[in-house]
């Protein structure tokens, strides 16, 4: 997902722009650029690479500009190179664009046959020129954008320049977001509310098949439909506006400690303030349902796969989770009491939204757990289930997780409760349980000296396995996939159990193993396993609690987090597993809050 800003300033928009790019690097790093209108033309600059190599090219030929636009790329179509930068252009447009023009290839073809010559390999550059050749033909700008966007198959946010159109700045959404930012006699456009964040608190958030001219002091925005349309404008929150990272070196870093307050957040929207229980937000009535269907990607889906444990476990509610990229794919058989839970942090990745929307065509009551509440899941669902864990910037997920997960245990209970499957007493031993999480988590993130001590060793390793049982399997998944995006290190993480049906072919002794197992029902199986790879010269690290620790094998090295019901136990040993990987990733001098070829959301098939 590509980041994206516009500004129709009173003062020259250079640093602003630049300002507001770097606040949306977290989306996209491959290759950025911005574009100016000065003195009536449009100027250029752009840069393979992070921002850092687009001010190298301002400093040298800054852009003196009080219009322009930036963009900071995730690629989709064309490799990441300067040439293949946003903003393009063609004739009298200049434009950037987040998300995916499906029928570009056809476009192209036409265009080309018009004599139009294409200089890189996008499919935005493929809009540059459909609107050029709309203006071209006499419309005036708006009527040539809205002919633009009708000829458009596919996923776009987009702002647009025009020669000869001083002051303005056209914008679109459809698929991907746009928000409109209100200034002082300024106007912005921003791929999301982060990116006018600097700027201003005022913001509105486009509907799909939404355009927008801004000028300086005014926003039109029309529907689809061509209609003036009255978007309410809101008041985000400064915490919201504004990110930085701190006394923190990286965002990951400054996130895995947000961990206790965000999971405390979440947790009020989920704990009724007077009766202290459990309970589903807005309205969702858990009893209503014969079945939970969870569609997630990456991250997201780790946290659902651990809260079908809970789910079933506690509440007697069959619960199935699947990849949203299958999910969407296939024609499964859901009752009409399904309740489909689409968990995702951004609320606009592409394959979740799609299993959303799919399941909402089938009829089935549809919730969004997401972090962003304005996103385009949270508004299509049937209910918002909201995490509060504020802005997440580092690309790999780790307050969203826990916020996921503190979410997801507090509706497993609330169903319970809801569906008569514990009393009252144990849904209140089961809900006071919650509000203890967000002093374990603080607890848990003292292993940090520990996990940064083991870090030399294990960035050694070219392959690391996880191993766990139970809720601490899917953990394992987790943990592997937070190793593999930021150190680059293959890892893969296993049911323990499953350990001797091949992957113990893999034990030597340079293949470090973590089983993550806090002492509980699973842990003697877990430590039968741990015997099988010490038995093979497998290195162990075990994440464990006191009690477990008293029990772990010869020669393992133990880390020690807090004792916790188990319930909690997936959400009190996220945040080690966060710090190993992190601190692998500092050791290997990874670029942590931005590792390559990931974005943080992920808008496209
Ligand atoms: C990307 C990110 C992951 C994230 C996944 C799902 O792949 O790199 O960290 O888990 O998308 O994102 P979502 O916003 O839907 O949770």
């Amino acid at each position: 997902m590509c980041g994206i800003i516009g500004i129709v300033g009173r003062a020259p928009v250079q640093a602003r722009l630049i300002d507001s790019l770097k606040r949306l690097e977290y989306r996209g790093y491959d290759s950025a650029g911005v574009a100016g209108l000065v003195g009536g033309r449009i100027e250029r600059r752009r840069a393979a690479g992070k921002i850092r190599a687009l001010e190298d090219v301002l400093a040298a030929s800054p852009l003196e500009a009080t219009v322009g636009v930036g963009h900071t790329r995730w690629a989709t179509h064309g490799a990441p190179s300067e040439r293949n930068a946003h903003p393009h252009r063609a004739g009298r447009v200049t434009l950037v664009h987040n998300g995916i023009i499906e029928n570009f290839a056809e476009l192209k073809a036409a265009l080309a046959a018009e004599g139009r010559v294409f200089e890189s390999d996008t499919d935005t550059e493929v809009i540059a020129h459909l609107f050029d050749s709309e203006l071209a033909t006499g419309l005036a700008p708006l009527a040539a954008f809205k002919a633009t966007l009708d000829r458009l198959t596919g996923a776009y946010a987009l702002a647009a320049l025009i020669e000869g159109e001083d002051g303005l700045i056209l914008g679109a959404r459809r698929g991907s977001p746009l928000v409109v930012g209100y200034g002082d006699g300024e106007m912005f456009l921003g791929s999301d509310a982060l990116a006018v964040g600097p700027f201003t608190n005022r913001i509105c958030y486009l509907e799909e098949g939404d355009y927008v001219a801004i000028r300086a002091g005014e926003a039109q925005i029309f529907d689809a439909g061509q209609r003036l349309a009255n978007r309410p404008v809101r008041l985000v929150s400064a915490a919201a506006a504004l990110v930085e990272k701190g006394e923190y070196r990286h965002f990951m870093e400054k996130e895995i400690h947000e961990q206790p307050d965000a999971c405390q957040h979440t947790l009020s929207a989920y704990i009724d303030p007077v009766s202290g229980l459990a309970t589903a937000p807005n309205g969702l009535d858990l009893a209503a349902f014969d079945r939970i269907q969870i569609v997630a990607c990456g991250t997201a889906s780790y946290a659902g796969a651990i809260a079908r444990y809970q789910f079933e476990r506690l509440a007697g509610l069959p619960c199935d989770v699947e990849t949203a990229s299958e999910f969407r794919y296939r024609e499964p058989a859901l009752s009409s009491k399904t309740l489909a839970i689409a968990v995702s942090q951004s609320g606009e990745t592409a394959d979740t939204l799609a299993a959303l929307r799919w399941c909402k065509a089938a009829d089935l009551t549809t919730a969004a757990l997401v972090n962003v509440h304005e996103s385009t899941m949270a508004r299509e669902a049937d209910v918002l289930l909201p995490t509060h864990a504020g802005p997440e910037i580092g690309v790999a997920s780790t307050k969203a997780f826990t916020s996921q997960l503190a979410a997801l245990t507090a509706l497993a209970v609330a169903a319970a409760a809801a569906r008569g499957r514990i009393d009252a007493a144990e849904a209140a031993r089961l809900s006071g349980l919650l509000r203890e999480v967000p002093r374990l988590i603080a607890q848990s993130t003292r292993v940090e000296a520990e996990m940064r001590a083991l870090a030399p060793e294990l960035a050694k390793a070219r392959d690391v396995l996880y191993l766990g049982r139970g809720e601490m399997f899917p953990l394992a998944l987790e943990g592997a996939l937070k190793l593999k995006e930021i150190s680059y290190i293959h890892a893969e993480g296993y049911a323990a159990g499953e350990l001797k049906h091949g992957p113990i072919a893999l034990i030597d002794a340079a293949t470090p193993v973590i089983v993550i197992a806090p002492s509980g029902p699973l842990f003697e199986k877990t430590m039968s396993n741990m015997s099988e790879v010490a038995a093979r010269g497998g290195p162990i690290i075990l994440i464990t609690d006191a009690a477990g620790a008293a029990l772990a094998p010869a020669g393992a090295k133990v880390i020690i987090g807090p004792t916790c019901d188990p319930l909690l136990a997936p959400l009190v040993y996220a945040p080690p597993i966060q710090l190993l990987a992190y601190y692998v990733a500092v050791q290997k001098g990874a670029d942590v809050d931005q590792p390559r070829n990931l974005a943080k959301s992920v808008t496209v098939e």
